[in-house]
């Protein structure tokens, strides 16, 4: 049976046990991405609890593509040095450690709000939140952001990327074809963004440097996930199953048997593991250590987090 404090491989690294401390922003200290001293002692902090795996939170790829303003970021080299601050914090304590790499897309603080093809979200009475869609230019130019944002991981030091694919971010808007309108390539085979991204981080890294997928369980639906999932199984070292693009009702559709005794989104995680053989990492409303064990021993997922409880 397997065990939550047991040695587990994620693609080429051995992590100490089957525990992940999600990616939870934390970032309110500075207003221009650097790691603050605040930064460094938190994830501290969190290794020193001994987690198989810390996932660092959101962390922008681009200055327009921000969530919020405080949010940290890894779009210029000159933001490397205070990343590896973090990752020498973490490795000093035996941890292991990796970054998740994200733009909102539609979600943006800033004016531009970059999404897949045009799209707007209701905020209250009349405002709205309204995507505007890339153009080819800018499809490129915000994926090698993605890319470059991946190499100054390797060079700061991280074990890995997470690519934030999930929760109604940029690549979530690209993974939903509610959202996903487009007539090209990136809107006939929504994974192509994902999917070129991931590549191109791989070949510019070593094998050992963990390259994993955040994804939406329900991207509308738990089967477009489950076959996005099989798309990019060949380009990933495991898959983190969240919510997908839900911030018009309609747009993802979360669901789960009756009786069934975890989340959703679990349920979902559970599904997509049936059909794919790298790890799948379980998330969402796990409550504490033994509801830990129980997804791990009732499930065949491989890997679980918690994040708000911990
Ligand atoms: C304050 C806050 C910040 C979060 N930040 C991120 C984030 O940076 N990236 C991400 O993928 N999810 C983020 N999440 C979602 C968590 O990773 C996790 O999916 C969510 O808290 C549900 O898991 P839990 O029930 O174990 O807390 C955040 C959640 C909260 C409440």
């Amino acid at each position: 049976m397997k065990q939550l404090f047991e040695v587990h491989q994620i693609g080429g690294k051995k992590l100490k046990n089957r525990t992940v401390i999600p990616a939870v922003v934390y970032s309110i200290f500075r207003n221009d991405g650097y790691v603050a001293e605040e930064n460094v002692e938190h994830y501290q902090v969190i290794a020193k609890g001994n987690p198989g795996l810390v996932i660092q939170e959101a962390t922008s790829v681009s200055k327009t593509g921000r969530m919020i303003e405080t949010q940290l970021g890894v779009w210029e080299d000159a933001q490397v040095a205070g990343l590896k601050r973090i990752t020498d914090a973490v490795h000093e304590v035996g941890g292991t450690v990796i970054l998740q790499l994200n733009h909102a897309g539609l979600m943006s603080t800033d004016g531009v709000r970059d999404c897949p093809s045009d799209f707007s979200v209701p905020v209250m009475f009349t405002l709205s939140m309204n995507g505007k869609e890339m153009t080819p230019e800018t499809l490129e130019q915000v994926k090698q952001q993605f890319v470059s944002a991946g190499r100054r991981a390797y060079e700061a030091g991280y074990d890995g990327i997470e690519l934030q694919g999930a929760d109604g971010y940029l690549i979530s808007q690209f993974l939903n074809t509610n959202v996903n309108k487009r007539t090209d390539i990136y809107g006939k085979q929504p994974e192509q963004f994902a999917l070129e991204i991931l590549k191109e981080i791989r070949s510019l890294s070593s094998d050992t440097f963990i390259i994993g997928i955040r994804l939406g369980g329900f991207e509308p639906t738990l089967e477009k996930s489950i076959a996005y999932a099989e798309l990019l199984e060949p380009h990933t070292d495991y898959f983190n199953i969240s919510a997908g693009f839900c911030a018009i009702k309609g747009t993802s559709k979360p669901f789960k048997p009756e009786g069934y005794p975890f989340s959703e989104n679990v349920y979902a995680a559970e599904s997509i593991r049936k059909v794919v053989r790298k790890p799948v990492f379980a998330i969402d409303a796990i409550e504490d250590l033994q509801m830990m064990k129980n997804v791990l021993e009732q499930t065949n997922t491989d890997m679980i987090s918690i994040g708000y409880g911990f």
